[in-house]
C-alpha cells in the first residue's frame, strides 16, 4: 500500500521503517528543514512537504507533536484529507510529557477528525513506545505487544487492523473512535510508569482473553 506518514520523528520514522520491510510504499511528509529532511530516511520512497504527501497516499499516518497546537495547525494549513484514511498516533501530552492537555470530554483523535472531516480517522500505536516501533522489539519473550486502535469506519478499521498486524503488533479492536479518550490516557500511564518511576521505555501493553471469550453481548 502507499502509506504517507506526517513527521519524521521517533513514531513516524520507526513505523515507516517497519511497515516498508513489509513491502509498502512509504512517502514521508516533513517540514523539510534547510530543504531537506535532517534524518536517513532512505527506505522511503519519497520526503517531500506534509502538502505533497497527503496527496499521494490514500493512509496518512499523523505522527506529530500535539502541545502548541503543532498538529491541530499543520493539519489545517494541509487539510486535503477527503477519501483518505488518517491514521492517528499523536498522544495530547503536555510539553513537558507528564500530563495530558485534552481527555475526557474529547480526545486528540476526535479533535483531529473534525478537522480532516470527511476522511475517516483510526487511532493507532499511540499506547506503544516508539523504543518497542524497532524490527524485533515487538515481542517480549512468547508475548506480542498489543496495538490497540479504533474508530468509526469498518472497512478503515479493516486497513489499519492489517497495518498493525504488519507491523508486528497484535491488533485489539477498542470500538468507535470516542474510545481514543481511554487510549490516551493509557499512553499517559506509560509515560509514568517509564519517566517517574524509571520504569524505562522498552515495555508494552498486553491484552489477554481466554479463547473463549466473545465481544458480542450474549
Ligand atoms: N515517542 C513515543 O514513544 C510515542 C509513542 C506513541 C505515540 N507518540 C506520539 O506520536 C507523536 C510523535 O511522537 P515522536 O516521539 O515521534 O515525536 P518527535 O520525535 O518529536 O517527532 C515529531 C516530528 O513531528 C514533526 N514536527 C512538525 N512540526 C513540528 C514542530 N513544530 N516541532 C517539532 N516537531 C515537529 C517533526 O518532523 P519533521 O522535522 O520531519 O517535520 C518531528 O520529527 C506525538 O504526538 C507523540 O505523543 C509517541
Amino acid at each position: 500500500m502507499n502509506i504517507s506518514i506526517l513527521g519524521t520523528g521517533n513514531v513516524g520514522r520507526r513505523l515507516g521503517q517497519l511497515l516498508a520491510a513489509k513491502g509498502h510504499r512509504i512517502t514521508f511528509g516533513s517540514r523539510l528543514q534547510n530543504g531537506e529532511s535532517m534524518v536517513d530516511l532512505s527506505f522511503a520512497d519519497t520526503v517531500t512537504t506534509y502538502s505533497e504527501a497527503v496527496i499521494v497516499s490514500d493512509i496518512v499516518v499523523i505522527a506529530t507533536p500535539w502541545a502548541g497546537d503543532i498538529t491541530l495547525n499543520m493539519l489545517r494549513t494541509v487539510n486535503k484529507f477527503e477519501g483518505k484514511i488518517v491514521v492517528d498516533c499523536t498522544n495530547p501530552l503536555a510539553p513537558d510529557y507528564m500530563s495530558n492537555l485534552i481527555g475526557h470530554t474529547t480526545s486528540a483523535a476526535e479533535e483531529i477528525a473534525k478537522i480532516v472531516a470527511p476522511a475517516q480517522v483510526v487511532k493507532a500505536f499511540n499506547t506503544i513506545f516508539a523504543e518497542v516501533m524497532e524490527d524485533g522489539k515487538q515481542n517480549f519473550s512468547d508475548q506480542m505487544a498489543t496495538g490497540f486502535y479504533c474508530g468509526n469506519d469498518a472497512e478503515a478499521k479493516a486497513i489499519v487492523c492489517q497495518l498493525i498486524s504488519d507491523a508486528g503488533f497484535d491488533p485489539v479492536d477498542a470500538g468507535s473512535l470516542k474510545n481514543a479518550r481511554y487510549l490516551e490516557p493509557m499512553a499517559q500511564l506509560n509515560i509514568q510508569i517509564a519517566y517517574s518511576m524509571n520504569g524505562g521505555t522498552d515495555v508494552a501493553f498486553r491484552y489477554m482473553r481466554r479463547p473463549q471469550t466473545s465481544l458480542m453481548p450474549s
